[in-house]
């Protein structure tokens, strides 16, 4: 099998679908595409206004090449526009996928419109190819839903829950923005990727990419200790890619080594999304201890180690003051209701209780990762 080695984080230049057929089956355990949507937009080498039929037949393609590809495990993310995403929905029945979640992607930054509202959501279809077995790692993903936040709420998870159908944590990748490669215009944000590969795979795994256009999805999986392959028809595209992908390797070292605070960009990093995710202010959090909780719980979940409250506290001022903390939509003053006393202690003992048992269940999660692996 010329030019394909799964060990290897790589972009494969050519045809999605002539590449995928003649690789082996079942290597990905993710499979993440962000096809052209078929709307016109100015592609190196690709025509992105095809007749309706042609659209969908291509579309019917390049998904059975995806599937073919996938793990029996696996699970395999689509992101598309409003004009075929009820096409691309039921090609997915057709090939046997089970669809898990329709997700609205809502971004802000959407481009202005003169005569009609601002288009600023894109669908993700999340499918698996077997409805019973399919790595999904809740933990991964989980921060403090508003009954910790806002309500003071007794009923709130000590874990934290997860996240919507519709993600509006994430802006689209604009001019400004630090990870923008600046020669593609549809990259995606790597904290979306990130939350989806953290959830659907586990360390060492497959992610393929069957569109890499700017290479966020294998760059990003790269960051997290994954496999990531993909393939690109431009050969400009590709070349270019390949230098992300190039640096994503050398960061990837970097990113997990811990500073001398003990803390890793890694570790700040998944800080910072949390901190998107929560959507509540320093001091509104510091001033919240079953919010706090919840954080320690939804941080040491996502980094493999508990971090103190406190210490999350002084990180998150110092990420501040440093201006490396996102800002989000929402940035509203804390509003708690009365939270008893006696909850704040329930809350802390369930949370102390969960962090006791994190190393066993870290230690499952490896231990399944080698055996469906
Ligand atoms: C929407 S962009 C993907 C953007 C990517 N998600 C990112 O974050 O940069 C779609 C990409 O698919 C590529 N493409 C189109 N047809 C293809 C095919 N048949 N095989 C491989 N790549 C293709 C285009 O060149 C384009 O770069």
């Amino acid at each position: 099998m010329p030019n394909f080695n799964p060990a290897k984080n790589a972009i494969h230049r050519g045809d999605c679908v002539e590449l995928l057929t003649g690789w082996p089956e079942a290597f990905a355990r993710l499979v993440f595409a962000d096809p052209p949507f078929n709307i016109g937009y100015r592609y190196s080498g690709y025509d992105d206004a095809r007749a309706y039929t042609d659209y969908v037949d291509w579309s019917r393609r390049w998904m059975a090449a995806a599937t073919r590809a996938l793990a029996p495990d696996g699970s395999f993310y689509i992101a598309i526009g409003d004009d075929y995403a009820a096409e691309l929905r039921v090609i997915g029945r057709e090939l046997g996928l089970t669809l898990r979640n329709w997700i609205i992607w809502h971004y802000q930054f959407g481009q202005n419109m003169r005569d009609k509202f601002v288009r600023s959501h894109t669908h993700i279809l999340y499918f698996v190819k077997n409805a019973k077995n399919f790595v999904f790692n809740a933990g991964q993903s989980r921060f403090p839903s508003a009954r910790h936040t806002e309500y003071g709420d007794r009923r709130a998870k000590p874990e934290g829950r997860l996240p919507d159908d519709v993600w509006n944590e994430f802006p689209r990748v604009c001019g400004t923005f630090k990870e923008r490669q600046g020669w593609h215009g549809c990259q995606m944000p790597e904290a979306l990727l990130s939350r989806i590969i953290r959830v659907s795979t586990n360390p060492g795994d497959v992610v393929l990419d069957p569109f890499a256009g700017s290479g966020t999805t294998p760059a990003t999986a790269i960051k997290l200790g994954r496999v990531g392959i993909a393939t690109e028809q431009s050969e400009e595209y590709a070349d270019a890619a390949i230098k992300r992908l190039d640096s994503a390797i050398r960061e990837a070292k970097a990113w997990k080594k811990p500073d001398a605070t003990g803390w890793s960009e890694f570790d700040r990093e998944s800080l910072r999304n949390l901190y998107r995710e929560a959507e509540t202010p320093i001091d509104a959090l510091a001033s919240n201890p079953a919010a706090l909780a919840c954080v320690e719980a939804s941080l040491a979940a996502r980094i493999g180690r508990p971090v103190h409250a406190d210490s999350i506290v002084q990180k998150l001022r110092e990420l501040d003051a440093a201006n490396q903390l996102p800002r989000f939509k929402n940035d509203r003053p804390f509003r708690a209701k009365v939270h008893r006393k006696q909850d704040f202690a329930r809350d802390r003992k369930l949370v102390r209780a969960w962090h006791l048992g994190l190393p066993a269940k870290l230690k499952k999660l490896n231990e399944l990762g080698r055996q469906t692996g």
